[in-house]
């Protein structure tokens, strides 16, 4: 497979024409944390109901359904078995929010199915899964996407649009980081465990990063240099990558998964006519044009809105994925440059 996966492409199959009237059957997939939140946030669109939830661990189920959907009068059915909730419900989309190497067998066997899927980052732990799920989104011609807060945030759109009309000119160099006391936190997880995660802080909120400087150079990663320290453990804690992107853009990435502050990231986009400086989730921004003024802007004219709102607007037509499956290629396929280059101790070119 050598197809190139490029970002914001105009591609149609992230945007469906028909729009349907009935409520749109979801059902979510892990009911631990992150699920917790997906859970209130599904509940606020109200064009879609929850139908099923799912968790190999029952309790987590029934909690949330408890403590969510009880309130509204909504009894969403319960399964510990995805295969078989897919194969009972009559779904129109799944949520998958569990641990990240479940990911793609759950979004293959969903989109084999012909339901939509919304994968939690990353989308997948390697390349040859990540095209295979594209493609197979584009021939069942369902959606496909990743619920990275940043591309749907308002920040982010006001940075897109500064790059889109040229204001900001080129982007020369991107700085990225994000530390927090991850090590700690995650002690005993299975992100901690290989088999899981599919690799360290680099592939938790390192995702998050590393998708954000893809998403905002808007430009494929042509070459890395990354170094690692997994600081007794089995995946990587603290990593640095250097990085080429093909439009010519430098990039410098630290992540700390071993940081004794609660947490703190940043994105910095050096360009010609200015400076931006953001946070890897879209959490704060400051603009600084060509002379190093501050620009005072009177107003946002974006919203933020949660994933799963863009989700489901794209799914009714109403609107294009903010961050398709193609950008989980593009993570897969920098993310399988950046371990063989902690191996080898030399430059590796992503292979697009
Ligand atoms: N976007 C963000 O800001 C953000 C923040 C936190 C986590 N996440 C992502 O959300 C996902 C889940 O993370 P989390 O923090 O909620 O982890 P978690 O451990 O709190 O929850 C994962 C849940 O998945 C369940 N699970 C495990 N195997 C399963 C299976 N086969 N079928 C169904 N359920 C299964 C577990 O029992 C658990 O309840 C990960 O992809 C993570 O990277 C994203």
């Amino acid at each position: 497979m050598t197809r190139k996966i490029r970002p914001r492409s105009k591609r149609t199959s992230s945007r469906l024409k028909s729009p349907t009237r009935r409520r749109l059957r979801f059902a979510l997939v892990g009911c631990g944390g992150m699920g917790r939140h997906h859970a209130r946030s599904l509940l606020g669109i109200p064009e879609i109901e929850v139908a099923a939830l799912c968790d190999i661990v029952k309790s987590k189920c029934l909690s949330a359904r408890r403590e969510f959907f009880g309130p509204k009068g909504i009894e969403p059915a319960v399964y510990t078995d995805f295969h078989k909730m897919i194969a009972r419900e009559s779904l129109d989309a799944v949520l998958l929010v569990t641990p990240h190497t479940l990911h793609y067998p759950h979004a293959k066997a969903a989109l084999q199915k012909g339901i939509h899927v919304l994968s939690e980052k990353p989308m997948v732990t390697n390349t040859a899964h990540a095209r295979e799920l594209v493609d197979l989104a584009e021939t069942r011609k369902r959606l496909l996407a990743v619920a990275f807060q940043a591309p749907v945030s308002a920040e982010y759109s006001y940075i897109a649009e500064l790059i889109r009309s040229g204001a900001l000119g080129t982007i020369e160099l991107v700085d990225a980081h994000v530390a927090q006391q991850w090590v700690r936190i995650s002690n005993g997880t299975w992100r901690q465990d290989p088999k899981f995660s599919g690799g360290g802080q680099l592939y938790d909120s390192g995702a998050h990063m590393l998708n954000a400087m893809m998403w905002l150079v808007d430009s494929p990663v042509k070459r890395v240099f990354a170094m690692a320290d997994r600081c007794g453990k089995k995946v990587d804690i603290n990593a640095t990558v250097s990085v080429l992107f093909e439009n010519g853009c430098l990039g410098s990435v630290a992540c700390s998964g071993n940081a004794t502050m609660r947490g703190d990231t940043g994105v910095t986009l050096f360009a010609t006519e200015g400076t931006i400086k953001t946070g890897i989730w879209g959490e704060k921004l400051e603009h600084f044009d060509k002379s190093g003024e501050k620009v005072l802007y009177p107003y946002m004219p974006y919203k933020t809105v949660p994933p799963e709102r863009n989700f489901v607007d794209a799914i009714l037509g109403r609107d294009t994925l903010r961050c398709p499956g193609r950008y989980g290629v593009l993570l897969a396929e920098l993310m399988d440059a950046i371990y063989e280059s902690i191996k080898a101790g030399c430059p590796v070119d992503v292979r697009h």
